[in-house]
């Protein structure tokens, strides 16, 4: 019989890399608030993974405490969930050392994203950068975690954190849960709204191409407007109408209407219209998290508290794995 006893363990991990974006919203953080229901969920905040490239002090501190501040406003809940800094718990930094030693060079040489990133960054190829995925399976692996909810650009890194368990756990019996990629069922990839093909991304140089969390009203209109879509006139999800489908997609996040839904709702309507409805949604949608993010940063105290509090849960738990990998390697006790 299926073990109903045992709640399943979820961790996952956000950059604090500047202005979250809505496919950030709709493509991670949303579900991530849906799984706190069901599941024991880890959320953390990467900031030791952010300097992998090079960051502004000032401005890594402030993105920190927003993108906390942010988790939160989108309902991940500090009493429900563990919600930490990754850079207060020292345990990630010291598995990470441990499983590099576990870890090949040649494996680490064949992670796409290093490949994309050297290429992008070549004056600063640097030796985090390359076993970033090494402190990626520290975070999934100190807490034991049974799911990993990851983008697509993550499945790798994944597949790596789960050899590396096994290979562990192969030399020194159970240490480690060997954590599944979790693809949620409601996730939406969301594209640019000025080239549909490529990823809606924050780091985007045409701010018309993404819609952040904490946008105006007004300006989420107008970027919904003067979306890419194609020259027919059918609201209709069908290949090669990259622009149309986005948005359809995203109305349909938002909504929770299905396609067939919405193809019925926008019949005989143009995409003029089509395009307002589903900026009006988004603004809807994203109202209470800008309000209630604008709450949090004006309560730094309560922010603090709850890092803190998170900060301590996560270290204990952090903290037994950590002894554990200690004890099995050989490290003389203190
Ligand atoms: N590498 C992930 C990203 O850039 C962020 C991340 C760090 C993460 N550690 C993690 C995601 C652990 C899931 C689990 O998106």
């Amino acid at each position: 019989m299926e073990n109903t006893a045992r709640k399943k363990i979820i961790f996952s991990g956000i950059q604090p890399t500047g202005i979250m974006t809505l496919g950030n919203y709709l493509g991670a953080i949303k579900n991530w608030t849906l799984l706190q229901e069901e599941y024991h969920c880890c959320y953390s905040i990467v900031n030791q993974h952010a300097i992998t490239v090079r960051q502004d002090p000032k401005a890594l501190r402030e993105n920190t405490l927003a993108a906390y501040a942010l988790i939160l406003a989108c309902g991940i809940d500090p009493e429900k969930s563990i919600a930490f800094i990754q850079s207060h718990v020292s345990a990630h930094a010291e598995l990470s050392w441990a499983l590099s030693c576990y870890t090949q060079f040649g494996e680490l040489s064949r992670m796409t994203q290093f490949k994309d990133k050297s290429a992008k960054h070549p004056e600063n190829v640097n030796a985090g950068l390359f076993t970033y995925p090494v402190l990626m399976a520290a975070d999934i692996l100190l807490y034991q975690a049974d799911l990993v909810p990851v983008g697509i650009d993550q499945k790798q890194h994944l597949e790596l954190a789960r050899n590396i368990a096994q290979r562990f756990n192969g030399i020194y019996g159970n240490v480690f849960t060997v954590p599944d990629g979790y693809i949620p069922k409601a996730a939406a990839k969301v594209m640019s709204l000025q080239d549909p093909t490529k990823k809606m991304s924050k780091s985007d140089d045409n701010p018309k191409s993404f819609i952040g969390i904490l946008d105006q009203p007004s300006t989420i209109i107008k970027k919904f407007k003067s979306a890419v879509t194609d020259s027919e006139t059918c609201v209709c999800y069908r290949e090669g109408k990259d622009g149309i489908n986005n948005l359809m997609s995203i109305y349909s996040a938002v909504t929770g209407k299905d396609y067939d839904a919405i193809a019925a709702e926008f019949e005989g309507k143009g995409y003029g219209d089509f395009k307002v409805a589903v900026g009006e949604a988004v603004v809807e949608e994203l109202r209470p998290i800008r309000e209630r993010y604008e709450q949090l940063m004006q309560d730094k105290a309560y922010l603090e508290s709850c890092y803190r509090a998170g900060a301590e849960k996560a270290s204990s738990i952090a903290g037994r794995t950590l002894e554990k990998v200690y004890k099995k390697i050989g490290f003389l006790p203190k």
